[in-house]
């Protein structure tokens, strides 16, 4: 059964069990808008308490939260119905084939829910916003023609682009004016985006992976989408800048890490370039979000940051870091930048993305 609680905004969360989902529940443990008075997952789990669904694979720092300890885990498709009627919204973490994630987040949201996803199941879907808070918060204008086109009245669908893109696209969202054109990135990217540990995956002690399935399409079209414009109701991606992206898996627990190169359309100095990354003001900025990262990024002069050990954890985890802008032989600039993979790029992103509705009345 849900748990009943007026005072702030309901959430559930469907795929709580998971890697994710994990980090949903700690992000909501004292979450001051929010509170999970829903956890659901597959059958495997349905009907434990949450604290013995995850005994042996809980991978946070700090212990599972009292409130959701006891709660009674509900299963994501047989309790659809109960689960709609316990929570104003749900965060999406499912790990299923895409044709099911795409069925499920659209039942849900005709049962009157607005999700929040963090799977890749919608993110080409026309009329769904792929939303990085503080870059295209005005593409949830797409709501309501989505509602309207569906003829849902409260549902939507919103999600989050990929973990692995969101370091660069703020950097040359700071740098539109200099008209990025071409950019060639190189990923490092954590285990834990796999949702494995060192654990789990052995392997990768000692050792480089330079494959990760899908993703190099992901990194190179997803951010277009970010930037796209609104037209005839659904989102026409942009053309530019044109990116090229190789994504490696390293041995390092959290935090995506990129290096790339960009040529610009408008000459730039380089103090030119950092100054717009370290005065970027988002749209969100008035807004005072909780988890919204002020400032956003951080630029380092230090020639060796960001680290990931160092900066991972920059502003909890969800503000970007920086560093190493030079000229490049080849295109014209290069430098380095940071994300968390699981914060950011995935909880943290999404939490961030329900603040937002919430603070425009989308989930009332
Ligand atoms: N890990 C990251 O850093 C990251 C970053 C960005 C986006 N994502 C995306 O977020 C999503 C979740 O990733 P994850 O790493 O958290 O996956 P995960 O650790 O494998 O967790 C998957 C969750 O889905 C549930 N599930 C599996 N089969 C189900 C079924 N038949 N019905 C209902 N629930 C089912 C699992 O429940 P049981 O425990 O009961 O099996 C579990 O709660 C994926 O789409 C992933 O691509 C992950």
């Amino acid at each position: 059964m849900c748990k009943q609680e007026k005072k702030k905004y309901r959430a559930g969360i469907l795929g709580a069990t998971g890697t994710v989902g994990q980090k949903f529940i700690v992000m909501m443990e004292d979450h001051p808008w929010f509170e999970v008075t829903c956890v659901a997952a597959s059958p495997r789990s349905a009907g434990k308490s949450y604290a013995e669904s995850v005994a042996g694979r809980w991978m946070q720092e700090t212990p599972v939260p009292d409130p959701v300890r006891n709660l009674s885990v509900m299963e994501v498709e047989k309790d659809r119905q109960a689960i709609a009627e316990g929570v104003d919204f749900v965060f999406s973490a499912l790990s299923l084939d895409k044709a099911r994630v795409r069925e499920i987040e659209e039942q849900y949201a005709e049962a009157g829910v607005p999700v929040v996803s963090n799977n890749s199941a919608h993110r080409w879907t026309d009329d769904v916003p792929i939303l990085m808070p503080e870059i295209n918060p005005h593409h949830l204008e797409l709501i309501h023609i989505q509602r309207k086109k569906r003829g849902w009245k409260r549902g939507c669908i919103v999600v989050k682009p990929n973990c692995s893109i969101q370091s660069y696209v703020p950097v040359l969202d700071a740098w539109k004016r200099f008209e990025p054109k071409n950019v060639i990135v190189s990923t490092y990217q954590a285990i834990s985006g796999a949702g494995k540990t060192f654990e789990t995956w052995p392997e990768m002690e000692d050792n480089v992976i330079p494959f990760i399935g899908g993703e190099e399409k992901k990194s190179e079209d997803e951010p277009l989408r970010v930037w796209g414009t609104i037209r005839d109701g659904k989102i026409e991606p942009a053309r530019l800048p044109v990116i090229s992206a190789t994504c490696i898996r390293v041995p390092v627990t959290d935090g995506h890490m990129v290096s790339a190169n960009v040529s610009l359309g408008k000459k730039a100095g380089r103090q030119e370039l950092i100054d717009a990354v370290r005065n970027y003001r988002s749209p969100l900025a008035e807004r005072k979000l909780p988890s919204a990262p002020d400032p956003f990024m951080k630029y380092f002069d230090e020639e060796d940051r960001p680290q990931t050990r160092l900066d991972r954890d920059f502003e909890n985890g969800m503000g970007i870091t920086v560093g190493r802008l030079r000229e490049d032989t080849v295109l014209d600039w290069r430098f380095v930048a940071l994300s968390h993979n699981t914060l950011r790029g995935a909880a943290g992103g999404s939490v961030l993305t329900a603040e937002l509705l919430a603070d425009r009345g989308l989930l009332d």
